[in-house]
């Protein structure tokens, strides 16, 4: 069978995005197919796009989607044809009209949860999930930074926190964002390019500073987010928005009061069906009750995926961001 899909044969700028006809062959044992209905757009693809994650090129790029199963290789038990599902993994190739994929990933969408929300929310959602269940578990009372307070996983994160009792600073760089981010729960705002980030996060905590901070942007705040925490504070620093975090003496830990750093990884949270489906069903639970609200603020053809690029890497988008094939 063929199918369109988006190849990059070389590492680079959005142009590289190529919208081609590619071969797509029957299902092998353990696999789906899927025909996708909407496709999640996520930070990550800048970084396989780039090679700061680096890929066996040529590739596709892509780590969600929502879709419906067309048919399945041998040994699959778990979904059948015409299932609605949601996934998110590897290999990266949800930029695509059709895909096969491991059947073991594949999480059955809830009836009450429409395609492109369920492509909107698996990824940036269970990031959400597992920041603050896992690497950092909030507890109610508990003040926490969180950067990128209006993007896809921000939006997640600060709703969720707020849900969890936690008081939520968030960070963001425009005024537009600022209001969309108090809309989603976040207590207070502080705007990116502000000089003194943590003498604004003290001043917020009675002098104390936060006990976690959620730092999705890497390179340029790593010591603004050592700086905001609080004595045996975790730093959660789980992105690259500005670059990877150079690397760093242990030193500066013991210097700020004894405090922690985790780098996280989504897909070592939900390494095995069961941790999936559970972490899924914790996710799709409030978004049932209504606690969290996932928004698709913007929708790209996905043959457009390069702008979707632009786009997102221009820190233009807000909440969260689909392709339509
Ligand atoms: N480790 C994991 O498991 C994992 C999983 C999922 C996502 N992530 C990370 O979570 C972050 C958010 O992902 P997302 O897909 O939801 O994206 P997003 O937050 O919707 O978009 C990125 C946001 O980062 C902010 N930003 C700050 N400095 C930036 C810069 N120099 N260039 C571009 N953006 C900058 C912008 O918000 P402002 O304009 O408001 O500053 C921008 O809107 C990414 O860093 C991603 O890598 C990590």
């Amino acid at each position: 069978m063929k199918t369109n899909a988006i190849r990059i044969r070389e590492y680079g700028g959005p142009d590289v995005l190529e919208y081609v006809e590619v071969d797509l062959p029957e299902p092998g044992p353990g696999e789906a197919t899927l025909r996708h209905t909407a496709i999640g757009l996520n930070f990550i693809d800048t970084y396989h796009r780039t090679g700061l994650y680096p890929m066996e090129l040529p590739t596709g790029l892509g780590s969600e989607a929502a879709g419906v199963v067309e048919a399945v290789g041998a040994g699959v038990d778990g979904v059948a044809p015409g299932d609605r599902v949601v996934y998110t993994g590897r290999p990266a190739d949800s930029y695509s009209e059709r895909r096969n994929f491991p059947a073991w990933q594949l999480v059955p969408i809830p009836d009450d949860v429409d395609d492109d929300i369920a492509a909107a929310s698996l990824l940036k959602g269970l990031t959400a999930w597992y920041l603050l269940r896992r690497s950092y578990p909030v507890e109610a009372g508990d003040a926490v930074l969180l950067y990128a307070a209006a993007g896809g996983v921000g939006s997640i994160a600060s709703q969720w926190g707020k849900h969890l009792g936690a008081t939520v600073i968030g960070v963001v760089s425009t005024d537009a964002k600022a209001e969309l981010a108090r809309a989603q729960g976040c207590d207070h705002i502080i705007m990116a390019d502000s000089d003194d980030i943590p003498g604004q996060v003290r001043a917020l905590t009675d002098g104390e500073g936060v006990a976690a901070a959620y730092d999705s942007i890497g390179r340029d705040t790593f010591f603004t987010s050592l700086d905001s925490l609080r004595p045996h504070g975790v730093m959660v620093t789980f992105g690259n928005a500005s670059g990877p975090v150079d690397p760093f003496a242990p030193a500066e830990l013991a210097k700020r009061h004894s405090l922690y750093v985790t780098r996280p990884v989504l897909f070592d949270f939900i390494d095995t069906r069961e941790r999936l489906l559970n972490a899924a069903e914790e996710l799709f639970g409030v978004l049932s009750s209504g606690a969290v609200k996932v928004s698709v603020n913007q929708r790209y053809p996905l043959a457009d995926a390069a702008q979707a690029h632009r786009d997102l890497e221009g820190r233009k988008t807000t909440g969260s961001t689909v392709l339509l094939p």
